[in-house]
């Protein structure tokens, strides 16, 4: 399916999008001071075959607001490396203690819980550090850094974390439960948008309407990923099934159940479809996009 909505978009994102594997390969060799166990640790991790969406859409923000999508390859790289250092820790003893991703054992369980915390430290810096090097102006790399510093920090990525976790809220609601998602799923699908359009010179008016966009589809992602828990097949997502519920996660299926939470995320689509009405046409591949995050099966 994802491969179908691919040639929806220009011929310009669909090579960048080709080389997002290679650069993340390059950007991770890393220099020979580095330590070998590190090295391979954060090379499993982040050369692993995820569905590299947050990529995707750095490049297709960019392509819609009229930039070379290929200018904005290290911000796609920058987004995929904080991602993966998420999933990293995500699936650590001490959260959500996971032992399948992407297909493979968890960094942890390949290697060990010290290496698997380091590996995903050391991908935070090297993600700014790609970010800071790739953007073409100064201007657009200090935007780019404080946007993603931002989406990653304790109040959106790692506060939504530490919420999912349990630690701070009492009586479950949806309120709750809409501000975890938004914080530790949408806010990176949200600044991948913005960081395209910074590569490409957006004004104001596009940047807001593609980060408008992100959060929409962010929370519609994060309630497919729930359902997929639920209900999806461990084979094809590459991550074990069923777990939330025994680890008591506040979930939407668990509140609302299987069909209300179809129905929202739906509605969150079109929502967030809305949003790119002013970008035109060149939002398009942007548009059907949408449509693969809640529809997806893995
Ligand atoms: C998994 O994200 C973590 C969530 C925010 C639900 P993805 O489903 O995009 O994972 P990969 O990158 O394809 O492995
Ligand atoms: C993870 O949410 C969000 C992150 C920031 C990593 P989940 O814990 O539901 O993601 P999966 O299901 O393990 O991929
Ligand atoms: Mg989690
Ligand atoms: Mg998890
Ligand atoms: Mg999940």
């Amino acid at each position: 399916m994802l491969q179908q909505i691919l040639e929806l978009f220009s011929p310009e994102v669909r090579l960048a999008f080709g080389q997002v594997d290679q650069q993340l390969d390059t950007f991770s060799r890393l220099n020979s001071g580095c330590p070998e166990r590190l090295r391979e640790a954060i090379r499993y991790s982040l050369l692993a075959p995820g569905k590299r969406l947050r990529p995707l859409l750095v490049l297709a923000a960019c392509d819609a607001c009229g930039g070379l999508p290929s200018t904005a390859l290290p911000a796609a790289c920058a987004v995929e490396m904080i991602h993966t250092y998420s999933l990293v820790h995500d699936d650590l003893p001490a959260m959500d203690d996971d032992e399948l991703r992407r297909g493979r054992p968890t960094c942890h369980i390949q290697f060990d819980e010290a290496t698997a915390i380091l590996a995903g430290d050391a991908l935070i810096p090297l993600a700014f550090q790609v970010l800071a090097e790739g953007m073409a102006t100064a201007e657009q790399a200090r935007r780019a850094v404080l946007a993603l510093a931002l989406a990653a920090g304790a109040t959106e990525l790692v506060g939504g974390q530490v919420d999912d976790l349990g630690h701070q809220f009492g009586e479950p609601s949806l309120e709750i439960l809409e501000s975890i998602h938004l914080r530790k799923t949408a806010a990176m699908m949200a600044v991948s948008l913005k960081l395209g359009g910074l590569a490409a010179g957006a004004g104001d008016e596009a940047l807001s309407a593609l980060e408008n966009y992100g959060k929409k589809l962010g929370l519609a992602f994060q309630i497919a990923d729930d359902l997929l828990d639920l209900r999806g097949e461990q084979a094809r997502i590459g991550k074990k099934t069923g777990k939330d519920e025994v680890r008591g996660k506040l979930t939407y299926p668990g509140i609302l159940g299987v069909e209300r939470s179809v129905a929202l995320a739906g509605q969150l689509v079109e929502e967030a479809r809305r949003e790119l009405s002013g970008l035109g046409q060149r939002a398009a591949g942007l548009q059907q996009l949408a449509k693969f995050f809640v529809e997806r099966t893995y």
